[in-house]
């Protein structure tokens, strides 16, 4: 039986930087973005967008399109929990109106949670082929103003179906993956930006990768030349054209700049215009990817590197499915991207510096442009959510 992702949703928010408005008030090249790091734009969520109005807004599609009644399993991946006790799934469970019969969760491990998700629903449709389940990877990027990590900044999630007899891509079997205990990069509680030693991240990155690679190829037998198409996690696009060089270094194979550019460029396409999303990021890749290559990739096989700092990484792949494209969320995820509003660097930093009251006050938010949720204020320490549509 072929089990994977039956539909891929994706949201950010209505807002971006340009990174060369950034550059400007930083005093740096706007190419060390453009091109050093490869990143255009960063979303920037405003007050009344978190990860369950952005997961929530993913999810939406789904809703509409009556798919969300057999789900049992609802997994919520995010870095940027809202709660420490309650799942953030479970205000999105109650935002889709879904059925009660659903076991909600929220997992956590920097940006691999979404593969873990991923990979979790599978085993549970495994047993359960009748069933759905439905993982949202949701996450804002947030580093300190004017250090290294802040124009690698973004927003969004991604709502995924997984079924049997998937619409859009059948996981395979074999999984390469691998656990290291490193600092490369974290968030204490205490903390709302994410601390990191980003060269070395970098490092152990690549390190994770050729490790799981390692494993992958050997259970699968497969060769880095079955693949038709790559994708990777985007914590800058850069950074999925180095890792993929390394790959191709080290197993000593020939790749010219055009034959990346054919395997990865359609995947980096989203991100390059949103940021980095951590643990829906490898997803927007592939969202990226499905929504916009031009040649029919129906049975083409995809390799798939996901990546978690602390760390966790995973190395596996998927076939596309015939007539994949009827169910493509393609001209929703354009309209989205291009109808967002630029902010100016002083709107960025007001809204950078908003936070959320820890206070234990009450609060309304102001009215920003969303999706068809949002996070409406704070009432006796819980958090509200309003929904703007039927
Ligand atoms: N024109 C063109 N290119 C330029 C340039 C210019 N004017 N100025 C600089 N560059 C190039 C540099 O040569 C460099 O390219 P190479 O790496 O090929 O040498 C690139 O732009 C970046 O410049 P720096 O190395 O000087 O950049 P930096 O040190 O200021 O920041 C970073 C880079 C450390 C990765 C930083 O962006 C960062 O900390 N990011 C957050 C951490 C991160 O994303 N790590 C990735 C792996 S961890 C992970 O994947 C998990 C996750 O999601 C966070």
């Amino acid at each position: 039986m072929k089990i994977g992702i039956d539909r891929l949703s994706f949201y950010t928010s209505n807002y971006y930087v340009d990174l060369k408005t950034l550059a400007e008030a930083r005093s740096v090249d706007p190419n060390k973005f453009y091109t050093g790091i490869g990143q255009e734009k960063m979303g920037i969520p405003p007050p009344d967008e978190d990860v369950v109005t952005l997961g929530a807004s993913a999810a939406y599609q789904l809703k509409q399109d009556g798919l969300l009644d057999d789900v049992e399993l609802l997994l919520f991946a995010t870095e940027s929990g809202i709660d420490q006790s309650k799942a953030a799934g479970i205000y999105v469970h109650g935002l889709l109106e879904m059925p009660s019969r659903c076991r909600t969760l929220e997992l956590k491990q920097a940006c691999y949670s979404g593969t873990a998700g991923l990979q979790m629903a599978i085993g549970f449709i495994a047993r359960n082929p009748d069933k759905k389940a439905l993982v949202i990877a949701a996450d804002i990027a947030r580093y300190e103003l004017g250090s290294p990590g802040e124009a690698t900044q973004g927003c969004g999630a991604v709502a995924m179906l997984i079924s049997a007899n998937p619409a859009l891509i059948a996981i395979d079997d074999e999984s390469g993956y691998y656990t290291e205990d490193v600092m490369d990069f974290w968030r204490p509680n205490y903390r709302s930006e994410a601390l990191v030693d980003g060269k070395y991240s970098t490092m152990v990155y690549i390190h994770a990768l050729l490790e799981s690679w390692k494993q992958y190829a050997e259970l699968s037998g497969r060769e880095l030349t079955d693949f038709d198409r790559f994708c990777y996690h985007i914590p800058f696009t850069k950074m999925a054209e180095k890792a993929h060089q390394k790959l191709v270094r080290k197993l000593k194979l020939d790749l010219s700049k055009e034959e990346l550019r054919a395997l990865l460029d359609e995947s980096l396409s989203y991100s390059r215009i949103t940021g980095n999303c951590y643990a829906g990021s490898m997803y927007v890749g592939l969202t990226s990817l499905l929504d916009t290559a031009e040649e029919d990739l129906a049975g083409k096989r995809i390799g798939l590197y996901s990546y978690g700092s602390g760390c966790v990484a995973e190395f596996f792949s998927g076939v596309v499915q015939p007539g994949y494209r009827d169910f493509l969320y393609a001209d929703q995820h354009r309209n989205l991207l291009e109808d967002r509003n630029e902010l100016s660097y002083q709107q960025y930093e007001d809204i950078f510096n908003y936070g959320v009251p820890t206070d234990g006050g009450e609060y309304i938010f102001p009215q920003y442009k969303t999706g068809p949720f949002r996070f409406s204020g704070i009432s006796q320490h819980k958090r509200e959510y309003e929904s703007l549509v039927d």
